[in-house]
């Protein structure tokens, strides 16, 4: 009977008729590149947000790659990072020479342990890269104690976070440091493509526009250049996408986290604590601290056959990935030295994790659904 259902998406995008009118707005205004629309969305972020600036790029990524460059970071020096991350949070060190350091995670929020970031810092570290993975929000308090002591830099990779409350109550990004977002359409907003970064001044601010827009500041001509630059450049088309997913990020994160709660009552009884098959949920929330609800990934039992578990929802139209790989196994990163056993804890949360279809349009039919095929298909392992 199951196999009758029509398939469930893994992850959907929230686009309604508003963001269709701003779309069309920008396409009939002949100002399809750096015009009002481009920021509005940088304004209005900002403005949620809770911060001073904001400034649109073209991906994350590019957010990153810029941000590494605000910091000043380059070839000989190190950074500190998660190993458990999309590998953006690696290659934005790689673009400038920047050697990528890897430690451990906690087993619990799954980020970067601050304890073990400490012991990985070395007289070549110049900063640290938290990463508020799943949208759990990294300990900065604890990471802003090491950089002042250690006189380091931090640039926060929050892609996957717009939304989460730190331990201190404030919104992830808004605490002065040099902080990034990402757009890409399974995040809690999307523009199709794109990316925030969040300035630590206004001076950084200017810097970031300018090389956003292949080295041209703000009032110089289109042929004039006094620095290297990208495009990264977000169009208006995509900011229009941006201005009118802001103005209802406070419904969208509801709607996921709506979701998610339906997820945490049905797969409950599957965890080892409730006598079921033994899968680890995501960890709670602390209050203040709360998660912003990215993806949702279950960790499997030690020992399971996950792609037999994703072989199998599949045949019943449940898509599922492994999610996330620890990145320090990459070819591209092995080349530092890196290798299996190094990291154990991140090593065995990769192996074991499982991303299940996520978006804020899931009802309580699709969520019985996903967790009675789970249930059943780790029990038939
Ligand atoms: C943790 C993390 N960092 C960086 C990025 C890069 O963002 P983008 O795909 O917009 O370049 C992503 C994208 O998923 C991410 O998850």
């Amino acid at each position: 009977m199951a196999e009758e259902l029509p398939p469930l998406d893994l992850a959907r995008p929230e686009i309604g008729p508003e963001e269709e009118r701003l779309v069309l707005e920008v396409l009939r205004s002949g100002r399809l590149s750096l015009g009002p629309m481009l920021e509005r969305f940088e304004r209005d972020f900002a403005a949620w947000l809770g911060v001073e600036d904001a400034v649109a790029v073209s991906s994350g990524t590019a957010a990153l790659h810029l941000g590494v460059r605000a910091l000043g970071w380059g070839h000989g020096d190190e950074v500190v990072l998660s190993p458990f991350t999309f590998v953006a949070s690696a290659n934005c060190l790689l673009y400038a020479g920047v050697k990528p350091v890897f430690a451990d995670i906690d087993p619990v929020g799954l980020n970067l342990d601050p304890a073990a970031a400490e012991a990985a810092v070395s007289e070549a570290t110049v900063g640290l890269l938290p990463i508020d993975i799943f949208g759990q929000p990294a300990d900065l308090p604890a990471f802003e104690r090491i950089a002042a002591k250690r006189s380091l830099g931090i640039l926060q990779d929050s892609c996957q976070a717009l939304g989460a409350i730190d331990s201190e109550g404030r919104k992830v990004g808004s605490r002065g440091n040099v902080a990034t977002f990402a757009f890409y359409a399974n995040k809690q907003m999307t523009t199709g493509e794109g990316g925030m970064i969040i300035p630590a001044d206004a001076a950084m601010a200017e810097v970031l526009r300018s090389e956003r827009n292949q080295g041209r500041a703000i009032d110089m001509d289109w042929l004039d250049h006094d620095r290297v630059g990208f495009n990264y450049r977000m169009s208006d088309v995509t900011a229009a996408i941006g201005v009118a997913q802001v103005a209802r990020l406070d419904e969208l994160l509801a709607g996921r986290a709506r979701a998610a709660r339906l997820y945490l009552d049905r797969l409950g009884p599957l965890t080892a604590a409730a006598g079921g098959v033994g899968i680890e949920l995501p960890a709670a929330d602390e209050p203040p601290a709360r998660r912003s609800w990215f993806v949702f990934p279950v960790r499997l039992p030690e020992g399971a056959d996950r792609d037999g578990v994703i072989r199998a929802l599949g045949e019943q139209g449940i898509p599922a990935k492994a999610y996330l790989p620890s990145i320090h196994l990459f070819p591209h990163l092995t080349g530092f030295g890196y290798r299996e056993g190094q990291f154990p804890v991140a090593e065995s949360v990769a192996a074991r994790s499982l991303a299940l279809p996520f978006h804020a349009g899931l009802d309580e039919g699709d969520v019985d659904r996903v967790a009675s095929a789970l249930g059943a298909a780790l029990a038939a392992g």
